[in-house]
């Protein structure tokens, strides 16, 4: 009798100690996260921190080339270039996304889409974000999430509405914010150019991707360190109960 619920602690600890810790990271959006270099610039620069390969591993069903001056990154990607948010919610694609590719942590830039294709009301944008972050809840009821203020964009004159939306992000961010699942958002308009930060009107360019990473980082470094706690933690909670 004892030696047997010492072999089930036994086993359970193991499985444990087992887990894999490597936190999964998912760049999720449009175009603005598939065909640009900000997420080669990201991966080099993780690899001279704590976040270098293993710890931490880009997820997603996209690897497209971009002729990124840095050739050496993790392509995995969720970016989808001319697709809405609102789109993606009708479809649920990310509930697939994620399925394929379950993630510890995910960052988000959409809404351009929404915006100059379609014209679409702020307000079922923000609908739309609100059901993006319940399915990523369900894949995973601690998913770390970095939420963009998206960046102005150099055709047409769409940018009042884009900075409507960036204004709307932060209140409702802030309703849907919890401990177990965090959403942390970024300002990726301010201080970016829509004439020299961009190569075509639309997706940056080498400084643009600078801007870009350098807005992301320290929101994902917050990111992984809290995902990492987790992980790590629940690890050594096993191991004290052994003890
Ligand atoms: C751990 O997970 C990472 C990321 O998903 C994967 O690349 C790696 O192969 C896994 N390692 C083991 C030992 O299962
Ligand atoms: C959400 O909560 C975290 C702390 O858990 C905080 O750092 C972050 O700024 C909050 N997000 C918003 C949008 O207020
Ligand atoms: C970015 O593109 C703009 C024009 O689209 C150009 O003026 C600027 O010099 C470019 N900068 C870089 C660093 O590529």
């Amino acid at each position: 009798m004892v030696s047997f619920t010492l072999l089930a602690l036994a086993t359970a600890i193991t499985a444990a100690t087992a887990q894999n810790t490597t936190l999964r990271y998912m760049p999720f959006g449009d175009s603005i996260t598939e065909i640009i270099c900000w997420r080669s610039k990201l991966w080099q620069k993780l690899q001279t921190t704590e976040w270098a390969v293993p710890a931490v591993d880009f997820v997603g069903s996209g690897k497209t080339e971009n002729n990124c001056k840095d050739t050496k990154y993790d392509r995995d990607n969720e970016g989808h270039s001319g697709f809405l948010a609102i789109d993606i919610v009708n479809k649920k694609q990310l509930d697939g996304w994620l399925k394929t590719n379950p993630a510890d942590v995910i960052s988000m830039h959409l809404g351009t889409n929404d915006i100059v294709q379609q014209g679409k009301a702020v307000a079922d944008i923000i609908k739309a974000f609100t059901t993006l972050v319940a399915t990523m809840r369900t894949s995973n009821p601690k998913m770390k999430i970095v939420v963009a203020q998206i960046i102005p964009i150099g055709i047409g004159s769409y940018n009042t509405k884009i900075q409507e939306l960036n204004k709307a992000i932060i209140p409702w961010a802030q309703g849907l914010n919890s401990t177990a699942s965090p959403i942390w958002v970024v300002d990726q308009y301010t201080g970016f150019s829509s004439t020299a930060d961009l190569r075509d009107g639309v997706h940056p360019n080498d400084s643009g991707d600078v801007k870009m990473l350098n807005v992301w980082y320290p929101a994902l470094i917050k990111a992984f360190a809290e995902a990492k706690k987790e992980k790590t933690g629940a690890t050594k909670r096993e191991v004290k109960f052994l003890a």
